[in-house]
């Protein structure tokens, strides 16, 4: 038994996520979070919602909310969808906690004890009647460029070219509308991640079996890319974390926070601690995920994101661990993901372009989604979604092939033996056939989810459905019961405990699904088939089970009509 730390990046609070941001992290993290645990070993899996920024505040405003009431709200709201999915966090924070600010602050003393903190002086508008710094995004003013008078302090939305705040034509607040703004000199922090370069040079260099898409990054960051530059990490905005030197003031700081990128990863830990606070559990136990002096040196960190994450976990993040220089676990594996498109467009959370979470959800269960985002995650390229190739995979692959096995079996049994498993014959060598394949299959199947490669998984476990319909289709019991009862019998009996095998493999893709089966099944035995054979002779003759309902209702070419005119908008 191993221990392996799963994070996923953190959702940000505004607003509810599309498809597209789900399978690039949350879904394929409790995937394999699932299987691990599966397979008896020890996990913790963490995510939480990421709710500092301006994004956020621009958003509660929008909504007219006190921000923090805001982030509370949307982070109920979010708590809700991904229990709707399945998603087995052990925990759901909030890079709001009072951990986060504590280890935010821990983090940027150390780090300036260290020497890796710079101050630097910068001229910046400060807004008069709003008392404070304002961020480029919260001036707006007439573009110098088009005459768009709405154009903000970074970029005009209007003709796109990036701007300075200074280039704007009569500029005023966004938050007041005040013109009373003036340039004023500020202190900011700088991490000064320039002079840690070389270190997580060859810390990358070290990860030879990471996949292509998360080194190929970092990679261009580190050698052509300015990810290496010193970075600031301050901002002038209400909300976020204060910025302090540990526990204590930081002079020349007052009234401003920790940039969004610079607390989020930091969360990763604070959840931790979190988790333990909600569990009534002590330091040590959050300390031994996470402190190798105290216990993690024999953890597996694994992370997931989308691809746009991985200059943050491969550059930034790491250098605010190794510039602290203190015993803090660093990640073992990121698995990144490329994009899923949407219909022959983007997924667009700005534009409201996609299907979202709460959508799907409500319009069928969680697991015809989670089987198909997963058997075509976007891992080797983009991937995209179409109604047509939703409806085909989930009527052939969950509802004829597994669906159907499953009804098939139980109606047969029900209908000629009753509700037990039968107890004649015994197993031939078409059984035995089974077996060698189910072995083999299985076998490869665990290789591909121990790699974390999620297509492939889904394809060995696709077939290995297929392989027991094959079996089912051939064996034909409902033929052999009339001449040789006996037979019939020991394949109804293997097939039934199939169903079971089904449910413990399958689990990690479709845990509703897999719930159902071994409910159906009259067992609790969640046992991984090590031993295939042992396995298919868990259900002993004259154990009770019953019928399921229809596990899986086919989507007709009305639905899918229907869903993609409902979808094909944008939404408010
Ligand atoms: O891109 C995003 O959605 C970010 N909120 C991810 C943060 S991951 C972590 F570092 F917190
Ligand atoms: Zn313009």
């Amino acid at each position: 038994m191993a221990r392996y730390l799963i994070t996923s990046a953190l959702p940000y609070i505004n607003g509810i996520k599309h498809l597209g941001n789900l399978v690039g992290s949350q879904l394929p993290a409790d995937l394999i979070a699932r299987y691990l645990r599966g397979r008896g070993h020890e996990v913790l899996f963490l995510c939480a919602t990421d709710e500092h920024g301006t994004p956020a505040e621009l958003a509660a405003a929008k909504a007219g909310k006190p921000v923090a009431d805001y982030c509370a709200e949307m982070h109920e709201v979010q708590a809700g969808i991904a229990r709707g999915f399945g998603l087995s966090f052990d925990h759901f924070g909030r890079s709001s906690s009072v951990q986060n600010r504590a280890l935010t602050q821990h983090f940027a003393g150390v780090l300036a004890d260290n020497g890796y903190i710079q101050e630097v002086s910068e001229k910046q508008v400060y807004s008069i009647d709003d008392g404070r710094f304002l961020p480029d995004r919260y001036i707006e003013g007439t573009c110098p460029n088009c005459g768009y008078d709405k154009a903000r302090g970074d970029q005009c939305e209007n003709c796109t070219k990036q701007l300075d705040p200074t280039d704007l034509i009569d500029p005023r607040s966004a938050i007041s509308g005040s013109t009373r703004l003036e340039v004023r000199e500020t202190k900011h922090l700088y991490l000064r991640q320039s002079a840690l370069k070389g270190q997580i040079a060859d810390w990358i260099a070290s990860k030879t079996d990471w996949p292509v898409l998360t080194t190929s990054i970092a990679k261009k960051w580190l050698t052509d890319g300015d990810g290496l530059q010193d970075r600031g990490i301050t901002r002038d905005l209400n909300w976020g974390v204060p910025v302090k030197k540990g526990e204590a003031d930081w002079p020349g700081m007052e009234g401003k926070v920790f940039y969004v990128w610079f607390d989020a990863p930091v969360e990763y830990i604070a959840c931790a601690a979190e988790w333990a606070e909600a569990n009534g559990k002590t330091e040590a136990e959050w300390e031994r995920w996470w402190r190798t002096d105290k216990g993690a040196g024999d953890v597996t960190y694994l992370q997931f994101m989308g691809k746009d994450n991985v200059p943050f976990h491969t550059l930034s993040f790491p250098a605010t661990l190794m510039g602290a220089a203190e015993p803090w676990k660093m990640v073992d594996y990121i698995k990144s993901f490329n994009y899923l498109n949407y219909d022959g467009g983007q997924f667009s959370t700005s534009q409201g372009r996609g299907i979202f979470m709460d959508q799907a959800l409500s319009i069928l269960p969680s697991d015809y989604w989670r089987w198909w985002l997963l058997s075509h995650a976007p891992e080797s390229s983009d991937a995209e979604f179409t109604w047509d190739n939703f409806q085909g995979s989930v009527n052939k692959d969950l509802a004829d092939v597994l669906g159907n096995l499953v009804s098939r079996v139980t109606k047969f049994c029900r209908a000629k033996f009753g509700e037990v498993v039968p107890e004649g014959g015994s197993y031939g060598p078409r059984e035995q056939e089974l077996i060698a394949e189910l072995t083999t299959r299985l076998r490869a199947y665990e290789g591909h989810m121990q790699a974390m490669e999620v297509r492939k998984s889904a394809n060995e476990l696709r077939a290995i459905w297929v392989a027991g319909n094959e079996y089912l289709q051939s064996a034909a019991p409902w033929t052999v019961i009339k001449t040789d009862p006996e037979q019939a019998q020991a394949m109804v009996r293997l097939a039934l405990n199939l169903i079971r095998l089904y449910a413990v493999i399958s689990r990690p893709f479709i845990p509703d699904a897999a719930q159902a089966m071994m409910t159906a099944m009259g067992s609790d035995d969640w046992a991984w088939p090590e031993d295939v054979a042992a396995a298919l002779a868990t259900l002993p003759a004259g154990h009770a089970f019953s019928v399921p309902e229809v596990l899986f209702t086919k989507i007709t070419d009305e639905n899918s009509a229907d869903w993609q005119a409902q979808f094909s908008g944008i939404r408010s």
